[in-house]
């Protein structure tokens, strides 16, 4: 399976501040944004992952996770000169996703909490052909917005409904069967000029192939698109370092616990953050994975 990771657009709702970085760079606690959604992909096993951006950005975050083998995966990088809608970021990367299956996330989303790695590794050996996550939201008309039927069957999707159908916003990942590049290359662009994910994911509901997950409280989900979610973003990030001990979206404890790298490899990558609590953070995950709590070396 391949990963796409869509981190473009212009950020206008966090002006100034995006006004001259691209907002997918901003910290969020300990790391830049982006690399939540790379480490959603890599929980669910995906290596080769297509990063696409605008051209301003591509240097600062090639910069900052290069081509991704000290973690064991591949990172390939694509620009989209233009936001012209989420799913454009399907044909931008159509020749790296041919042929496979794919998980396309976006770059502003944060998933994390008990039981996600479940329902990833479900959605990547469902046959479905496409699985959508929909999470239980204050005021749904912001989002993709999941309606039901009978017996819960899930039934409609509207984008930003006025009058929405459900509690239930579907976030911003989304695992598709080959067909995807096919269905994306048939879609109009929406009358605010893009090309909607939601058109794309309403094709595969109406032939009867699309699957909603429904998660629940224990999964917390963000979409930090707004001065207040990118806050609420750090805090969650912090509180659960300090509480629970664990850096949320960690890439190298990510990469140690997939097996893509081995405790030397990451612990001699926290060595080199070793000023950073972050550094340290992930020289311990490196020692515990070998068995040795103390002393010198791996
Ligand atoms: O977060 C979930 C929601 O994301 C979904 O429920 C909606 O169906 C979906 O349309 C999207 O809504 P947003 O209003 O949050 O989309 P936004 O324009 O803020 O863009 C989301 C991310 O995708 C953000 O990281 C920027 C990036 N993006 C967006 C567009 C339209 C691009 O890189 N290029 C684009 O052309």
């Amino acid at each position: 399976m391949k990963g796409i990771v869509l981190a473009g657009g212009t950020g206008s709702r966090l002006f100034p501040s995006a006004r001259s970085i691209s907002k997918h760079l901003f910290p969020v606690y300990d790391k830049p944004m982006f690399y939540y959604p790379i480490s959603v992909l890599m929980m669910a096993g995906i290596r080769e992952i297509l990063l696409i951006t605008n051209p301003e950005s591509l240097p600062l975050m090639r910069q900052a996770i290069g081509t991704g083998s000290s973690l064991g995966i591949e990172i390939q990088y694509a620009v989209q000169p233009e936001p012209k809608g989420i799913a454009e970021a399907l044909l931008i990367g159509r020749e790296h996703i041919r042929g496979s299956r794919s998980a396309l996330i976006l770059g502003d989303n944060i998933f994390h909490g008990e039981g996600f790695e479940g329902l990833l590794s479900e959605a990547v050996s469902s046959d479905s052909g496409c699985t959508l996550f929909g999470c239980k939201v204050g005021d749904p008309r912001q989002y993709a917005v999941a309606g039901f039927g009978e017996r819960g069957r899930f039934e409609t999707l509207v984008e930003k409904p006025a009058a929405p159908q459900s509690d239930y916003a579907v976030t911003g990942l989304y695992f598709y069967d080959r067909d995807v590049v096919e269905i994306a290359e048939n879609i109009a662009p929406s009358e605010r000029g893009e090309l909607e994910i939601t058109d794309v994911n309403r094709v595969y509901l109406d032939k009867g192939r699309a699957e909603l997950v429904t998660m629940g409280n224990e999964i917390t989900w963000l979409d930090l698109g707004t001065e207040e979610s990118l806050l609420e973003g750090s805090r969650y990030v912090s509180a659960t370092a300090r509480g629970a001990g664990v850096r949320v979206a960690c890439l190298e404890e990510i990469a140690l616990r997939m097996g893509f790298i081995g405790p030397e490899e990451c612990y001699r990558l926290g060595e080199e953050m070793r000023n950073s609590p972050y550094g340290v953070y992930v020289m311990e995950a490196a020692r515990r994975a070998a068995g040795v709590w103390q002393g010198a070396g791996v």
